[in-house]
């Protein structure tokens, strides 16, 4: 895998994408130590200060646009494993995932995946964007109305190796790529990621677009589709942002 790390970079993922271009079918890694302008999903911003970590994996792929549609969802069980490694015990049973794949820890936010793709001649790359937010002190965090924001340092109370996490969630990511492309998306998976998921028989709403859609979060089904149980019974969603009514009520958690 082709590796480039800058100071400082616009985006990563922008960078991976231009990078993408010039070293075709090479899968590669792009980090940033700071960004001054990360995206986010649904246009937001990201914050992106120096001591997170911000990376894009670019990975030239032949999946079929419909299979292409698991890589979030894949790349979401990498980074929570690697993550979960890092902080090891009680932390790690904490971290859960947000569908489609935001990382929570003590229901914060601790990591956001923005996957995008770029088509080329007969061949399409994605762009797995990944930003941990590693080495950050509270007042660097960014701020989101919806959700509070948490940083691997303030969980462990110690500052982690941010490139040997890039590296790792890297290769995770690839691993998992590469697993989607020979086996596909399973029911394997599906469980997995069930298993991590964040307000699993609780109230939430989906958000997507202007509307929102109230229900108790029933699982996944087996294309990885959000399924809420509403009052209209069952809805599956492909695409939109889960979000949890009740807030953590534990102490170490405040
Ligand atoms: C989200 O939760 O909205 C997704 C955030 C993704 C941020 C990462 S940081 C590295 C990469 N470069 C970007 O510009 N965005 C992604």
């Amino acid at each position: 895998m082709l590796r480039f790390d800058f100071a400082q970079l616009d985006s990563t993922s922008r960078r991976a994408s231009s990078l993408a271009k010039l070293n075709p079918g090479r899968p590669l890694v792009v980090s940033a130590r700071a960004q001054t302008a990360g995206r986010g999903r649904t246009g937001r911003t990201w914050c992106s200060p120096a001591g997170g970590a911000w990376f894009t994996l670019a990975w030239p792929t032949e999946l079929p646009a419909e299979a292409a549609g698991a890589a979030p969802l894949v790349a979401g069980l990498a980074v929570r494993d690697v993550v979960a490694e890092l902080v090891g015990g009680g932390l790690a049973e904490r971290l859960k995932l947000k569908w489609p794949n935001d990382l929570l820890l003590c229901e914060r936010k601790l990591a956001g995946i923005l996957c995008e793709q770029t088509l080329g001649p007969g061949r399409r790359t994605l762009l797995v964007g990944i930003g941990i937010n590693a080495n950050l002190a509270p007042a660097e965090l960014g701020t989101d109305l919806r959700r509070p924001a948490t940083s691997l340092q303030a969980a462990l109370g110690r500052r982690v190796d941010v490139r040997e996490l890039i590296e790792a969630a890297g290769e995770a990511v690839a691993a998992r790529l590469s697993a989607l492309e020979r086996g596909g998306f399973g029911e394997r998976d599906v469980s997995v990621l069930r298993r991590h998921l964040a307000w699993l028989g609780e109230r939430v709403l989906v958000r997507f677009g202007e509307r929102q859609v109230e229900g108790v979060l029933g699982g996944l089904d087996p294309r990885g589709r959000v399924v809420l149980e509403t009052d209209n019974g069952p809805v599956a969603f492909d695409a939109g942002e889960v979000e949890g009514l009740r807030a953590c009520g534990r102490r170490e958690c405040a």
